[in-house]
């Protein structure tokens, strides 16, 4: 699992709830870095998205301390032992710590990297992560060129942790909708820097079909009963199996129809 957050000169990460400066660039470097992958999310969070609803075209996850609760196109955990082997159930390369400041917190020790937009300015923020810069065993692997938006400059930094916490994975691994197309010719799940509107939509489009049939939401009560009752079936596979997300066939017709 990897975090991603967009950070101020002080590590602060939002305010009121909110972010504290959304730059067009870097929203797009986060749906290109996490699209089709598991997003893994505090409640907050998912409330300050557009419309309070979970970001399309990837699998969202979201902790929750309310009994009961379904959203719509996310699955929710109930608590943090729980949601660490859900999040075990995937491939770690394809998990995504997206916050807020309590999810960077507590998952931190777990992750093998951070992507960190780094912006040059002072946003006074009431919601902070740890320095990374302080943090035992976390060093920079790259940095890019400085940037500027509205006269604000940052940077996007990746982080490596080099030694995180293991999370026991399960016996059989989902395989996200990255890996599923990667497999695939002409698809390509990453989108290249160069993709025109139509290709970008049709990617989305077919990420959409994947998740969305997730509907009914899925509970935090519905993850302890695939625990009990999935056996050796990936959560994947179990949510296909109950018609929680679009079977394989489904997307097979979709990509035959267009
Ligand atoms: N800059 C960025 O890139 C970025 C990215 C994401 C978010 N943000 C910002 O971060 C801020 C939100 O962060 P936040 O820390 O306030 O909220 P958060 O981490 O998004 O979510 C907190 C929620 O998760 C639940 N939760 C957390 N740990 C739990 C646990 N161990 N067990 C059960 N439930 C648990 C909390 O329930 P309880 O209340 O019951 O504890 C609460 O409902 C916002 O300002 C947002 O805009 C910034």
């Amino acid at each position: 699992m990897k975090l991603i957050v967009a950070v101020d000169e002080k590590w602060g990460i939002g305010k009121n709830g909110d972010l504290l400066l959304s730059i067009p660039d870097d929203m797009l470097y986060y749906r290109a870095t996490t699209r089709g992958k598991v997003v893994v999310m505090g409640y907050t969070t998912l409330l300050s998205l557009p419309g309070s609803k979970p970001a399309p075209g990837r699998l969202n996850l979201v902790l929750a301390d309310i009994e009961g609760l379904r959203i719509p196109g996310a699955v929710v955990s109930g608590s943090m032992e729980q949601l660490i082997r859900l999040i075990g159930c995937f491939a770690p390369d394809d998990v995504f710590d997206v916050g807020g400041g309590s999810m960077y917190r507590q998952l931190m020790p777990y992750c093998s990297g951070a992507h960190i937009t780094k912006m040059r300015f002072d946003g006074a923020a009431d919601t902070f992560i740890p320095n990374l810069d302080r943090e035992p065993g976390w060093s920079v692997k790259s940095e890019s060129e400085q940037k500027e938006h509205e006269g604000v400059y940052y940077s996007f930094t990746e982080y490596s942790n080099n030694a995180p916490k293991e999370i026991p994975a399960a016996k059989n691994l989902s395989s996200s909708m990255t890996s599923y197309f990667r497999k695939r010719e002409p698809i390509e799940p990453t989108l290249p820097a160069d993709a025109d509107d139509a290709y970008r939509k049709k990617l989305d489009a077919m990420l959409d079909a994947y998740y969305h049939p997730l509907k009914d939401g899925f509970s935090a009560e519905d993850v302890e009963r695939y625990f009990e009752e999935g056996g050796d079936l990936s959560f994947e596979q179990y949510l296909k199996n109950i018609g929680a997300i679009a079977a394989r066939e489904d997307i097979e017709a979709l990509l035959a129809a267009k």
